[in-house]
């Protein structure tokens, strides 16, 4: 496996991320596709044991359940201070008043809970999950600055947001001389490529890490255009998220990869990590074998040619993602 720093800080993360979204009890939230603690176990273990060391989930996933999950796993099978544990804030855990978005109440009560499920008394990695209209981001930054100053996360990221949301979120941080974001988690892969426009050149500038999350397009990149999995028939969200031409990408992936004998997912994470802002892709994994192939795409080295082949191409998307 080979390591990464997070950015501009001085952690070191591997160059895979584990999504732990697909760890979860099946009834508990909206996730109908995942993999009960069981089942998720050995997948945990497998990432351990090829070297990676950093697993993103957040407080929604599957009702909290799937912090439970990777929260036992992770104290079983290895040391707290040998990975880099991430999990998010945003999304509603309660209906009525305060049960979600970034108020300061909600940061406080959220990250607690959080600390709870996940069995340890700090996150490495606490992102925000979206941008709240509602809630002044003076309030949500010095919240989240609190959070860090109390020793229960040691960075704090972002994800899906407008390039000047972000931009805002930073500045406002930076004037009062409060904690700034380290990281970057959006929607990016070969078929949905519009954060090029703004958010990766903010990123690069500003030596944020970029954590794409659906580095496979839910799976579209891996199989062909038509095939329908156990997840793609429930994966409400993802049937959002990208459009019929986009058909012709996934062809281009399924040419490459035969052409290197390897399986598609390879050819689609090797893209992503040659991308310069990219740390880590963050794989949804379900399969050991999904593993596997996440573990080769980190030694594979597309040439430009390739890399060419699999951008061109490429039409402009509404932006998907952000909801
Ligand atoms: N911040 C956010 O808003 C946000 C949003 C979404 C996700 N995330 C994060 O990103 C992580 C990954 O998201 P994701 O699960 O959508 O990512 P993904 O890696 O694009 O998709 C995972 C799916 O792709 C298929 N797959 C994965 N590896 C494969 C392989 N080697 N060969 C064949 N098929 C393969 C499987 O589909 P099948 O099960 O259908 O076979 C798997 O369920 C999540 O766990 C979560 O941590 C964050």
């Amino acid at each position: 496996m080979e390591y990464a720093k997070l950015g501009a800080t001085g952690l070191e993360v591997s160059r895979v991320c584990v999504g732990c979204m697909s760890f979860g009890i099946k009834d508990r939230g909206n996730h109908a596709w995942t993999l009960e603690e069981e089942d998720s176990r050995p997948l945990i273990r497998q990432a351990l044991d090829a070297g990676i060391n950093f697993f993103d989930t957040a407080n929604v996933y599957s009702d909290g359940t799937s912090e439970e999950i990777v929260g036992r796993a992770l104290a079983d099978f290895t040391r707290r201070e040998d990975i880099v544990l991430a999990t998010k804030v945003h999304g509603r855990m309660r209906p009525g008043p305060n049960g979600g978005g970034l108020s300061r109440k909600a940061i406080m009560t959220e990250i607690d809970n959080s600390l709870r499920r996940l069995g340890t008394d700090y996150v490495d990695l606490y992102q925000i999950h979206r941008w709240d209209a509602g809630t002044p981001v003076e309030e949500t930054m010095e919240a989240l600055h609190d959070v860090v100053k109390a020793g229960k996360a040691r960075y704090i990221g972002a994800s899906s947001m407008y390039a000047w949301q972000f931009s805002k979120a930073q500045y406002v941080a930076q004037a009062h001389g409060w904690t700034k974001f380290v990281s970057m988690q959006n929607h990016y892969n070969l078929l949905y490529r519009e954060e090029e426009r703004e958010m990766l050149p903010l990123c690069a500038d500003q030596g944020v890490g970029v954590i794409p999350w659906s580095p496979l397009a839910r799976g579209r990149l891996t199989r062909e255009w038509d095939t329908v999995s156990a997840r793609s028939q429930t994966d409400e969200f993802g049937k959002t998220l990208y459009q019929e031409g986009d058909r012709h990408i996934a062809d281009a992936v399924a040419a490459v990869a035969a052409e290197r004998d390897v399986p598609r997912a390879q050819v689609a994470l090797a893209w992503l990590l040659r991308q310069p802002t990219v740390t880590a892709p963050i794989v949804g994994a379900t399969k050991a074998q999904h593993l596997d192939d996440a573990v080769a795409a980190v030694d594979l080295r597309l040439t430009d040619e390739e890399a060419k082949r699999l951008e061109e191409h490429y039409a402009p998307h509404g932006i998907a993602g952000h909801a």
